[in-house]
């Protein structure tokens, strides 16, 4: 699958037109986050007021940059923005990346019309309009105007929605979630959904791919990229406008058909994405992707210092499909000496409530090496008995002891220091959450991950 959209995200040069003397617009905020951001390429701020613009040598005109450029992003009003095109195209410029809101979305359809019209006159492609720009972390490059210090990993995000996309751009550095990329889509005139999967399906930097959408423009092009795409690596989608009220909203939004959410949930599930529909669900699930290997079976343990918390976990895994099956026969004896006689050595296996850091320590290092638990599901309820940060670091240290790669997620529930071991916990990579519940769905989706692509590989081997 080739996309043909690389130098997009690779580009060896940038322009960016409307790059504003002032530092309050987004001209001006999108060139310096490609600047502090560290791309490597060549920069042209565009903009016939300035001379120069935060130490870069500003140009009056697109035609008068010497030297070819591969991006433009066009930072300017909405009515301004055909005639910036022309000249993009005239100039033999790839790829046009329009930030103006003002198009399709508000009944402006003549305008966005004669956007698509211009870029096919001169074999251009355009990203947008109305979208907060892209980042591509391998290339160092942050084109938006959302938060500068964008972390460096596997998950491709991919949005409809401009604001909610730059806010969790912000929301997925709080939760050390490393990114290969964010892609604001906005009304998706040209290039969407289908030309991102290919591209990301194919990305060596993506691990996974996690989509905001309302709506699509190639409903069964993307439908046959998602299923060869999901056969590879997870697609988390969260579909926005599931109620005839949310409809109503993403049409005004991004002007977007949301169509049956009853005929979306079975295509979604035949292509093989994982669709969830809450954004910190959807999140946590990319969190425990990004960081976990695929499981190599599904016999999953629960190991938890409280009866509650593993019944709440029990729940979360059955209203998923998953099942627990008892432990290993030589799990339990080998655990059995060291635990007071009330302890229960079913599935979950409860440490009880007077469990100690070392307690966790031999349970989870069994756990890892017995080659009859296929990925496990710690969880801690906070107690004097264990200081949530030190078993944070016992966690971690029985995990780079052992060196076993199994998916593995961590519950911790309580106060302010719980907080600190799971964010000491997220900060080493390893998938960690304040709930039962979310530790839950986030290591249930990986299994059911790895039922999906068992039965795609079995489905496109017989087509
Ligand atoms: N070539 C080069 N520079 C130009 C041109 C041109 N043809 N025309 C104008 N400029 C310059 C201007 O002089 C100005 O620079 P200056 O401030 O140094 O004088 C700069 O370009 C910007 O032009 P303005 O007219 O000041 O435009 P402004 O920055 O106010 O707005 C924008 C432009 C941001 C594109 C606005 O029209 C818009 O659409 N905003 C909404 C963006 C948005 O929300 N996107 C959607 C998703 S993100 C989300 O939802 C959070």
């Amino acid at each position: 699958m080739r996309s043909g959209i690389e130098r997009l995200f690779n580009p060896t040069s940038i322009a960016i037109v409307g790059a504003s003397r002032d530092p309050s617009k987004i001209g001006h905020k999108i060139l310096k986050n490609i600047i502090d951001y560290g791309f490597r390429g060549k920069i042209y701020p565009v903009n016939p007021k300035a001379e120069e613009i935060l130490g870069f040598k500003c140009y009056p005109s697109l035609a008068s940059i010497p030297d070819d450029i591969d991006v433009a992003i066009l930072a300017i009003p909405a009515t301004l923005t055909p005639s910036a095109l022309e000249e993009a195209g005239r100039k033999g410029v790839k790829f046009a990346v329009v930030i103006a809101s003002g198009f399709r979305e508000v009944g402006n359809f003549e305008l966005e019309n004669m956007l698509v019209k211009i870029a096919r006159k001169y074999d251009m492609r355009i990203l947008g309009p109305n979208i907060f720009g892209y980042v591509y972390t391998p290339s160092k490059l942050n084109a938006t105007f959302g938060p500068t210090n964008v972390l460096q990993g596997n998950v491709a995000f991919l949005t409809q929605s401009g604001a909610l996309g730059i806010a969790l751009m912000g929301y997925s550095i709080a939760e050390s979630i490393g990114v290969s990329a964010v892609v604001s889509l906005g009304n998706k005139c040209d290039l969407d959904d289908v030309d991102m999967l290919e591209f990301f399906g194919d990305d060596e930097n993506t691990g996974v791919i996690l989509i905001y959408i309302e709506g699509l423009n190639r409903g069964r092009a993307f439908m046959d990229a998602l299923m060869r795409v999901s056969l590879r690596k997870p697609v988390i989608v969260i579909k926005a406008g599931r109620t005839e009220i949310g409809r109503k909203a993403a049409a005004s939004h991004t002007g977007s058909l949301a169509g049956s959410p009853v005929i979306w949930e079975k295509a979604l599930k035949q292509a093989g994405a994982i669709q969830i529909n809450d954004v910190e669900t959807a999140f946590d699930v990319a969190k425990a992707f990004a960081w976990s290997p695929h499981p190599q079976g599904d016999r999953l343990l629960i190991i938890t210092n409280g009866g509650g918390a593993g019944v709440q976990a029990t729940d979360t895994l059955a209203e998923k499909g998953i099942e627990l099956k008892p432990p290993p026969h030589e799990y339990v004896t080998n655990l059995k000496a060291l635990l007071p006689p009330f302890a229960s050595l079913a599935n979950p296996v409860d440490l009880t409530g007077q469990a100690s850091e070392e307690l966790y320590h031999h349970a989870l290092r069994e756990a890892l090496q017995h080659p009859g638990i296929d990925a496990i599901l710690v969880l801690y309820c906070q107690t004097a008995v264990t200081e949530p940060t030190v078993l944070a670091e016992k966690i971690l240290l029985t995990l780079r002891e052992t060196e076993v790669k199994k998916p593995l997620a961590v519950g911790m529930v309580g106060g302010g220091e719980t907080r600190k071991a799971i964010s000491f916990l997220t900060s080493n990579k390893v998938p960690a959450y304040p709930t039962p519940e979310r530790a839950a769905n986030a290591i249930a989706y990986l299994l059911i991950y790895a039922k999906i692509r068992e039965n795609l590989a079995r489905k496109l081997s017989i087509i």
